[in-house]
């Protein structure tokens, strides 16, 4: 079996996209852009991944984590000079190289597949992964001898108006036997328009030396956009999203307005959902069959089981259960836990606290590190008073209990099972379970008080 390589580059500011943000860092579809080209070449399984960082390398680093190993370039002299900074961990070993940019967020493991096959049936020393592009206007351009043989790549600064005119670019994305990669790059030099050292004259370099250089063409563009700009970036937020989308609406999934619909890559969604427009479904998401979703709601790192509704509501980092009911306008704060058959009702903000299954909280409450048992009522407007000013405290509800509407519970405190509190209660101390607790003052009606009052007053 051959050795399979990779390197990523991600070492140029991308001065284009006039950010503070590391341009491969700026998201499409909600993730990095060099997270996405990392985690297509990680489904190839391969014996090494680099990824070349410089500017604003901690951050990428953060990113991509273990995914990926390191090296740094610490001046940006061109992709050339990139790739030659991963030699200290290449250099002398056989295999294949693929070579991937940071910046090109659309390419697939099947198409990097495609091109590695087309690199081992051909013997090639180099394989150029090319596009045809209606508009090829600053991409490099793949130049090709009478015979329809690749010859060369010429930069788009480099290129003469003939050259220009062609319609066949350089994606950026290469295969490369391993050894001769770093033996060409010690011969590139950057007598060019740009002063860089261009990884693409390496194929020139290989061509002239009578190797055989290769190129496989893929027929979807997409694949090859690389993000300069924010208008390319732009571009590719919407093909992805198109993409994404498609995928899901033929796994089963209905939605209603695909181009109001933002779903990340890595969300994963059962049979006969439907989602409605202006919603956002984000990170390792997963969602049940037959779950609604929107009109516009965001959930965030979620679990959703099955039958659930989420409507107009906000949700991140919770798990929801079965057949639940959310929204309108509710709020589910990180770290919460929803049982089946759950309700949150409109203005209801729940953080860090989990509902045992059937238990309903349907308006206007503010729970916030509780435990709530299962089968419990809570009464519209009852808060968990969970702050003392420096401190967060638990407030315990046991199973079957009730709550009144309008009451505070102090933090820490337990309501116990199947208790009741009283409307308006504001409660400080345990409640014993099956005790009902009345925490208000009394009411007392003084009769004929208001024409007292006014004794004048006609009715
Ligand atoms: C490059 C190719 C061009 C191709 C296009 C595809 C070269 C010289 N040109 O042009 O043929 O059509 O990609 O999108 O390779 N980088 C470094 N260190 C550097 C310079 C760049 O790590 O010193 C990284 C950048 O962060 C980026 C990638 O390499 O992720 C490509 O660099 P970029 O400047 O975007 O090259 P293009 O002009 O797009
Ligand atoms: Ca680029």
């Amino acid at each position: 079996m051959t050795q399979k390589y990779a390197v990523v580059l991600a070492a140029g500011q991308g001065t284009r996209m006039k950010s503070k943000l590391y341009k491969v860092l700026h998201p499409v579809c909600g993730k990095p852009m060099v997270q996405h080209v990392v985690d297509q070449l990680n489904k190839l399984q391969l014996d090494e991944l680099i990824t070349v960082v410089g500017y604003g390398a901690e951050k990428v680093q953060d990113q991509l984590g273990k995914d990926s190993h390191y090296v740094i370039q610490e001046e940006q002299l061109g992709t050339g000079h990139a790739v030659q900074q991963a030699e200290s961990i290449l250099a002398g070993k056989q295999g294949v190289t693929i070579v991937a940019c940071g910046d090109t967020p659309l390419l697939t493991d099947e198409t990097l597949q495609n091109m590695i096959d087309h690199h081992v049936e051909k013997e090639a020393k180099a394989t150029i992964l090319t596009a045809h592009a209606e508009d090829p206007t600053g991409y490099g351009r793949v130049i090709r001898g009478g015979n329809g043989q690749v010859k060369r790549i010429v930069e788009q600064k480099d290129a003469s108006e003939e050259e220009q005119a062609v319609q066949e670019i350089n994606t950026g994305t290469y295969c490369f036997d391993n050894e001769l990669l770093f033996e060409s790059l010690q011969n590139v030099s950057n007598d060019n328009a740009q002063g860089e050292y261009y990884l693409p004259d390496v194929i020139q370099i290989l061509k002239d030396q009578g190797e055989v250089v290769s190129a496989y063409q893929t027929t979807d563009f997409s694949e090859a956009l690389g993000v300069n700009d924010r208008v390319a970036l732009a571009k590719a937020e919407k093909l992805m999203k198109q993409r994404i989308n498609e995928a899901h609406m033929r796994n089963g999934v209905t939605i209603v307005d695909p181009a109001q619909t933002y779903i990340g890559p890595d969300v994963t969604i059962g049979q006969d959902v439907t989602i409605y427009p202006g919603s956002v479904i984000e990170g390792p998401t997963i969602i049940e069959d037959d779950v609604t979703v929107g009109p516009h709601s965001t959930i965030t790192n979620c679990s959703v089981g099955a039958g659930t509704v989420v409507k107009q509501s906000v949700a991140a980092d919770s798990r929801i259960g079965e057949r639940v009911q959310i929204g309108p306008f509710a709020h589910i704060r990180p770290d919460s836990s929803l049982g089946n058959d759950v309700k949150v009702g409109n203005f209801v903000e729940i953080k860090k606290a989990s509902f045992g299954d059937g238990s309903k909280a349907s308006h206007l409450s503010y729970i916030g590190d509780a435990e709530v048992g299962s089968g419990v009522n809570v009464g519209c407007g009852t808060i968990t008073v969970n702050y003392d000013g420096a401190n967060k405290h638990l407030t315990t509800i046991e199973d079957e209990a009730f709550i009144g509407c309008n009451s505070n519970l102090i933090a820490p405190v337990t309501v116990g099972k199947g208790a009741y509190v009283a409307a308006g209660s504001t409660i400080n101390q345990d409640v014993p379970a099956d005790a009902l607790s009345i925490a208000r003052s009394r009411q007392t009606n003084k009769e004929g008080y208001a024409s007292k009052m006014q004794p004048n007053k006609k009715d």
